[in-house]
């Protein structure tokens, strides 16, 4: 069995955190019987700053083909975030109808908490985020621009569809986990769209009534993972507020450079794309120092996705049992002094 792999790695570091990680997703496809055959597109704003545009027009043709993405970082000092974004990261989400964004927040043994009373095992959180609407949608304007009278609009959007979606693989995960969810919304302020989406979360919870759910205001929710974060077990939240709790997610597990993303399309239409949530983090890219381990464990995530449960089992044990050992090398977010290449050196050895 082979899998086609497209490779985006993107701007700042995230080439070398694919780079990275790259050989080691070889190495644990070798010894589990399969292969990954990957092609690179170099699209970013590298391009953007000669060619006009993050990608061709025609990107996303020249992914559909593929069985995956792997996609590095996106975000560049010299171009606006929202260019850049909307350029390349957004469109593949959107058009590849990657509704179910899923990230993990796991503090693993070994790494420190930035909260105190907290050790490896304590945080387990799996964030469901919708990832193709919400307060991402791509609606609104300005008018009046320059004017003492100028305005912006810029609406949100909820569809049945992609809010049943999400909703109902949180519910799946939390049946697989402790049966415990937390739904996340603003439905105080935003009596719309986040009421309709609690309406649903009541709708599609008749159908586990194994899981119990949790209400939260985003609030309350962004408190609580700093104040409680044991507490969580399944999370789902609209877009920007998802984007939000896995910030949050990230950091209490102990460094953005450990958080892994899948942003997955629930019908299987079109490639899923693995990504880690971290960004292009310039102000440490080419000193050779960024963690690759968000990215590697974003390919343990693209394996078990892909079916291959083993391999995504061997990547994610590797990860964790070299941030269990208090010897092996660690990048300086996790406290350590070592390079990229020396903390995936190691990861490959453990392999
Ligand atoms: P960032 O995630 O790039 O960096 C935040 C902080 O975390 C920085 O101090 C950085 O050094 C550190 N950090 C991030 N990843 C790390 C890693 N692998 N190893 C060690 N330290 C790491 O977020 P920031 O600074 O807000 O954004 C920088 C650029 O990235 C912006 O242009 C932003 O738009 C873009 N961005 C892109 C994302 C994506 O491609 N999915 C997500 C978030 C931001
Ligand atoms: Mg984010």
């Amino acid at each position: 069995m082979t899998y086609d792999i497209a490779l985006i790695p993107g701007d700042g570091i995230g080439p070398t955190v694919v780079d990275a990680a790259l050989p080691l997703l070889d190495d644990v496809a070798a010894t589990h019987g399969f292969d990954i055959d990957t092609t690179r597109y170099d699209w970013g704003t590298e391009r953007y700053l000669e060619e006009g545009a993050m990608m061709p027009d025609d990107g996303l043709d020249a992914l559909a083909d593929h069985d995956a993405i792997l996609l590095g970082a996106v975000g560049h000092p010299d171009v606006p975030d929202h260019v850049t974004l909307n350029g390349l990261l957004l469109p593949i989400r959107k058009g590849f109808d990657q509704s179910i964004c899923k990230r993990p927040a796991v503090l693993f043994d070994g790494v420190d908490s930035p909260l105190k009373g907290y050790s490896g095992g304590d945080i387990d959180i799996l964030v469901f985020r919708e990832n193709t609407e919400g307060e991402y949608a791509d609606i609104g304007g300005r008018e009046h621009v320059g004017f003492e009278n100028e305005v912006a609009v810029q609406s949100a959007v909820y569809t049945r569809r992609s809010t049943e979606r999400i909703v109902r693989a949180a519910f799946e995960a939390a049946t697989e986990r402790d049966g415990h969810l937390t739904n996340v919304t603003k439905s105080n302020a935003q009596a719309h769209g986040m009421v309709f989406w609690d309406d649903i979360v009541d709708e599609v919870s008749e159908e586990y009534p194994g899981v119990e759910v949790e209400r939260l205001l985003v609030d309350a929710a962004s408190m609580d993972m700093v104040r409680r974060p044991d507490e969580f077990d399944v999370v789902v939240c609209s877009n920007l507020f998802g984007d939000i709790l896995t910030d949050v997610g990230a950091i209490v597990t102990g460094s953005m450079g450990l958080a892994p993303s899948a942003n997955i399309d629930p019908g299987h239409d079109h490639p899923s794309m693995f990504e880690p949530v971290h960004g292009s983090a310039f102000d440490i890219m080419g000193e050779g120092v960024a963690n690759p381990l968000a990215t590697v464990l974003s390919g343990s995530l693209m394996f078990d996705t892909l079916g291959e449960a083993d391999a995504a089992a061997a990547l994610w044990d590797a990860v964790a049992a070299q941030l269990a050992d208090e010897s092996a090398p660690r990048t300086p977010d996790l406290g350590g002094d070592s390079t990229t290449d020396a903390v995936a050196a190691d990861l490959a050895d453990r392999l």
